[in-house]
């Protein structure tokens, strides 16, 4: 009978080897793209990463067209669009349909009219050259394969004077700031501001190519 008693220092090792059985369940069955069966989780608002925050960051104004990409249930959707007003119009794009029919229901529930949804892969946006205003995305890019390719498609879609807001969160697809702030220069974007550390993120940036031409003035 004794020998079920856990001591103390077996019950700590027991509570490290749950912890840590618990870490990597989580770290190693966090797939991409993100079930849409775990959607409650996306619910939650991650710490560092807050709506108040991404305002802050991406500065959405009245009129403003802009593209949001991976959406999933809408949680930065919903902040966004009503700030855009009856003039502006919200872009989601997402590889998941699920998601983004989920978005869609919710903003009739809320009564957002101004978002409109595009099924399709980040990697290569249906957009015209120069059509939106600024592109976000909030733990979506670790997401995507060839996250390149995402920053050099938000160069092409965005406006010269556009804005493009990059949000990660430590998780098992996160891209650590220095890499991310590597594939940024390698697109031609330079970096105007950061909010939080490397492990959870918010960071701007613009089109250098573009602000330097526009800086040169048109008789360049
Ligand atoms: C972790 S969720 C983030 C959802 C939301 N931004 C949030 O913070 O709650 C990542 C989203 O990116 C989408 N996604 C993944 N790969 C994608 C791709 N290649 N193109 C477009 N969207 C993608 C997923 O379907 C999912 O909606």
């Amino acid at each position: 009978m004794g020998s079920a008693v856990l001591t103390a220092p077996r019950l700590r090792w027991a509570c490290a080897l749950s912890a840590a059985a618990a870490a990597g369940a989580w770290w190693f069955g966090d797939k991409a793209p993100y079930p849409y069966a775990q959607r409650s989780l996306l619910e939650l608002p991650l710490p560092f990463l807050t709506s108040a925050r991404l305002d802050a960051v991406l500065t959405p104004s009245p009129g403003e067209r802009i593209l949001e990409v991976g959406p999933g249930t809408g949680l930065q959707s919903l902040h966004i669009a009503p700030q855009l007003g009856p003039h502006g119009q919200l872009d989601i794009l997402d590889i998941q349909p699920e998601m983004l029919r989920h978005v869609m229901h919710r903003a009739g529930q809320r009564a957002v009219p101004n978002i409109v949804p595009t099924h399709a892969d980040a990697r290569e946006l249906p957009f015209d050259d120069d059509t939106f205003d600024a592109m976000y995305l909030v733990t979506a890019l670790g997401e995507i394969p060839e996250p390149q390719r995402v920053l050099d498609e938000a160069v092409r879609v965005l406006t010269p004077a556009g804005r493009l807001v990059v949000g990660e969160f430590f998780d098992r697809h996160w891209i650590p700031f220095g890499p991310l702030h590597r594939l940024a220069d390698a697109a031609g974007l330079h970096l105007s501001t950061r909010s939080g550390s490397t492990l959870a993120y918010l960071a701007r940036f613009q089109p250098c190519a573009r602000s330097q031409r526009s800086l040169r003035g048109p008789e360049s």
